[in-house]
């Protein structure tokens, strides 16, 4: 068996972490995402390649077998998931982290020799119990939590916040005992307090999620995702492996710098989400319906003639247009729009769809070219001097509720202005609400015309009548 020499083993973790900053930094722009694809695959295959190869690895059988059904399963799913999936499939990998770091601190306290975690007194270093308690209790909330968002996010349960009498002060209870439990285990190593404690995380990652609902959900996947990272980064101090260290440091850091932009985003309290909706808003989720107001209807035809004869038109895509899978078809509209003289723009908003850059990524896909592509805060103030907006599958991040009624669970998120153009198209299939469950009252509007019908049908009729 090959064995590498320490020094050796460092570099090579080195250049491992540097290549995963890249990735990052790759990751921060649509141009650069592929590259930092790249680099994040090809650090992880050095950091994975050097650790195989460490004295500690005795043979190889078990991990080709552990490899090879990891390959299969994740090559299976990363075909076959649908985009709007893809929110659930990372609260379900979050919770693989969560439960890996249980499991590899449970093995390490059931038998710390093996781990070499054992001092000259015959128990375990006190560090180590630290590193071991801390990997456990992360490690445990981030997977029952994940498992409950997983679950709620593909509709196994419904997605609105539970909540009950006395739940925070119980939260705050199991909080302090687990603090208790590991400070009492670093003095006394009595496998009671060890698996008590893990016991604990497990209910409270529970208990944390469950009052989330709605609107709040994709801070929460992020914040898990955070959690994954903090949890993974204290197994690499048990297992004195620096890479996972640096590699959970890094997820724990950027999960919890993406929750903290989407909070900001969503005018959400970053310290009520991840306490688990503490003041947060009850009523997000609770579906109104629409009333019997009269909207505007019109059809592809109309709509191609409000466009063609239009000087701008802004875009709006939102969850609708990834259900639909209607972005080739927008693609071919806006060539079209183009070629008759219209200026056409995209508008994004940060949590349009169901997971961050979700727009972005689709409209790549459709090789819309980026410098078409605006941020809220770029495009925000171009409604007012735009003939037609045509909202396609975007329902919430366009209701002007979040500007105007308190009462409404989406108030505060800041929202993209497309009320300010002349004409507003909306092509949705109904009159139905969107994630936050709450009604737009842009439908009603004077300057609103309705497009009923599948997004990807109604583009392509409307290519057809231009
Ligand atoms: P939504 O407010 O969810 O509205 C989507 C609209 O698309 C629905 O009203 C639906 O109306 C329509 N639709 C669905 N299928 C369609 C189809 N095949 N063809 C045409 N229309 C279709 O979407 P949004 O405006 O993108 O807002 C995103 C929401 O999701 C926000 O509340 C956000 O907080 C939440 N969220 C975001 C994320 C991230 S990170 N992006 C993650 C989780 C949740 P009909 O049924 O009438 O067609």
């Amino acid at each position: 068996m090959i064995e590498l020499h320490p020094n050796v083993v460092s570099l090579a973790y080195l250049i491992a972490a540097v290549l995963f900053i890249m990735a990052l930094r790759g990751l921060s722009s649509p141009e650069s995402s592929r590259t930092g694809n790249y680099c994040g695959m090809l650090g992880m295959l050095i950091a994975v390649t050097t650790t195989a190869l460490g004295p500690e690895v005795e043979s190889y059988g078990w991990i080709f077998i552990a490899l090879g059904i990891g390959a299969v399963i994740g090559i299976a799913i990363a075909r076959n998931i649908a985009m709007t999936a893809m929110p659930q499939l990372v609260a379900g990998f979050h919770s693989l982290v969560g439960m890996a770091a249980v499991l590899v601190a449970g093995a390490a306290f059931a038998n710390p020799g093996a781990f070499g975690l054992v001092a000259p007194g015959g128990e375990i270093y006190v560090a180590s119990r630290v590193e071991m308690a801390l990997g456990a209790a992360i490690g445990a909330i981030t997977f029952s939590g994940s498992v409950i968002a997983f679950t709620k996010l593909q509709g196994l349960v419904s997605g609105a916040p539970v909540s009950f009498k006395g739940q925070h002060p119980l939260n705050a209870l199991i909080g302090l005992a687990i603090v208790g439990l590991i400070v009492y285990f670093c003095f006394d190593q009595q496998p009671a307090v060890f698996w008590t404690m893990t016991a604990l995380a497990f209910v409270i990652g529970v208990l944390i999620i469950i009052p989330i609902g709605g609107a709040d959900m994709p801070v929460v996947v992020s914040m898990l995702n955070s959690y994954s990272g903090w949890a993974a980064a204290g197994i690499g101090f048990t297992l004195g492996n620096d890479a996972l260290i640096i590699t959970g440091a890094l997820v724990g850091s950027s999960g919890a710098i993406l929750s903290y932009i989407m909070c900001k985003g969503m005018n959400r309290s970053f310290f009520n989400v991840i306490l688990g909706g503490f003041g947060g808003d009850s009523s997000a989720a609770t579906a109104t319906g629409a009333d019997d107001r009269p909207v505007k209807q019109g059809s592809a035809e109309d709509a191609a003639f409000i466009m063609k004869n239009a000087g701008s038109v802004i875009i709006v895509p939102g969850y609708g247009m990834a259900v639909a899978q209607a972005q080739h078809a927008l693609r071919e509209l806006t060539d079209e729009l183009k070629d008759e003289g219209v200026k056409v723009s995209f508008a994004i908003h940060p949590v349009a769809g169901r997971m961050p850059g979700h727009m972005n990524v689709l409209l790549a896909e459709a090789n819309v070219p980026y410098d078409e592509v605006f941020e809220l805060e770029d495009i925000n103030n171009e409604f007012q001097t735009t003939d037609v907006v045509l909202v396609i599958g975007a329902n919430d991040v366009t209701n002007p509720s979040a500007k105007t009624d308190p009462t409404s669970p989406i108030y505060g998120m800041p929202i993209l202005d497309v009320e300010k153009a002349r004409t507003v198209l909306f092509i949705k299939r109904g009159m139905a609400s969107g994630y936050a469950g709450v009604q737009n009252e842009l439908f009603y509007r004077d300057n609103t015309m309705m497009l009923f019908g599948d997004a990807k049908k109604m583009v392509e009729s409307i290519i057809r009548n231009l």
